[in-house]
């Protein structure tokens, strides 16, 4: 283990289910991380909107409502944005790069529709821009996809990424029962949103589509690129069809090659085999199926979402990023 070398000042946008718990396992695991990245990690400045709300991990005079003071501030090194939606995102990463920052985010939406220009950005400035928990939550996809398969060739990746749309077809599936009253139990439950359109309308997926192709077939796919139908429309006759075809519907994010060599991206419910390895992925859980030349298949299983999973991933690329900077190197993370 190297002894820590350095101090790393870190500024956090946003203090949310993700953030608090960013903020929780820095606390909890500060030595852990010390020897593991070979920098003390500091937590120097956190922006929120509401400074009166109680934080359990976050003492107060490190907390501001002015998130650019966070992006300009001449002592952080790395900037953690998790307080997601595009605006003011794009702007405080743009200027936090431009002031050269290294960046770790877990916003799928900005990155699906603006990733060229943040690495480019990135690229430009020779800082780091990592985003582990945009896709999957806690399960390590992202890395793999871009460093571990990076020297095969990809034909197709096809991902359950959104554990809201595959609770309510777990239950449909096994209940039979129709899907507003899931819907309506998966929000009394905290696993659907009190607006799920995003969600159930496959939105949410279709940005996570856009990351893996991209990676996948190093190239650069936007969320306006993908094709996109969700999962409202589907009755319980659907469901009991597919249950007598010895199927089950999952709502999937695809990202293929064509005949003719065309990256095709889409998200739609999809008639799955019992057989495969999709269909055993239940209630929240996500999972990303890849199928490659030579490695053949893989699949990657886990909690999509969450504070802590999703903090999980955070903290794994904040302790790459942290390791970059300790040994005076940078890779941008760029899709292609
Ligand atoms: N939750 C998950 O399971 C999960 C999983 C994977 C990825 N993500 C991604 O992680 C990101 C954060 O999600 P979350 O669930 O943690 O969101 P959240 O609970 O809604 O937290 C958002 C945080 O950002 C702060 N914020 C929002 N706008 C701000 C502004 N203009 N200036 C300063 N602070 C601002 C909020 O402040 P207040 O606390 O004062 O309201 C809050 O602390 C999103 O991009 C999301 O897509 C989330």
């Amino acid at each position: 283990m190297n002894a820590a070398i350095t101090t790393l000042n870190m500024g956090m946008l946003g203090c949310g289910v993700v953030g608090s718990n960013v903020a929780r396992l820095l606390q909890e695991d500060s030595g852990d991380f010390a020897a593991r990245s070979g920098a003390t990690l500091k937590l120097s400045k956190v922006a929120v909107k509401n400074l009166n709300a109680k934080r359990d991990y976050v003492p107060s005079e490190i907390l501001t409502a002015d998130a650019n003071s966070v992006v300009t501030d001449p002592n952080i090194q790395i900037v953690i944005e998790v307080m997601g939606g595009i605006e003011p995102a794009r702007e405080l990463i743009l200027t936090a790069i431009k002031n050269g920052k290294s960046i770790i985010t877990a916003n799928k939406a900005l990155l699906a529709m603006h990733g060229a220009e943040l690495f480019d950005a990135a690229d430009k400035n020779g800082v780091d821009l990592y985003y582990e928990a945009a896709v999957g939550g806690a399960i390590p996809i992202l890395r793999p996809m871009r460093e571990s398969i990076v020297g095969d060739h990809v034909h197709r990746v096809m991902g359950i990424v959104n554990g809201t749309t595959n609770y309510i077809l777990t239950k449909m599936d096994e209940e039979g029962s129709a899907f507003a009253d899931v819907l309506k139990e998966a929000q009394a439950l905290g696993f659907a949103e009190a607006d799920p359109t995003a969600d159930i309308e496959g939105h949410d997926a279709a940005a996570k589509a856009a990351i893996l192709a991209g990676l996948a077939f190093h190239t650069r796919v936007s969320s306006s690129d993908v094709y996109c139908e969700g999962i409202s429309k589907l009755t319980a006759r659907d469901v009991a069809v597919a249950r007598d075809m010895n199927h089950v519907i999952k709502l999937l994010a695809i990202a293929e090659l064509t005949a003719d060599n065309r990256v095709s991206v889409r998200v739609h419910p999809t008639l799955v085999s019992r057989q495969h390895p999709l269909a055993s992925v239940r209630n929240a859980f996500n999972a990303v199926f890849v199928e490659a030349e030579s490695a053949g298949e893989l699949m990657f299983y886990g909690r999509g979402a969450g504070g802590a999973p999703t903090a999980s991933a955070v903290l794994g690329d904040l302790i790459a990023v942290a390791r970059n900077k300790a040994r005076g190197v940078g890779c941008c993370a760029d899709q292609k």
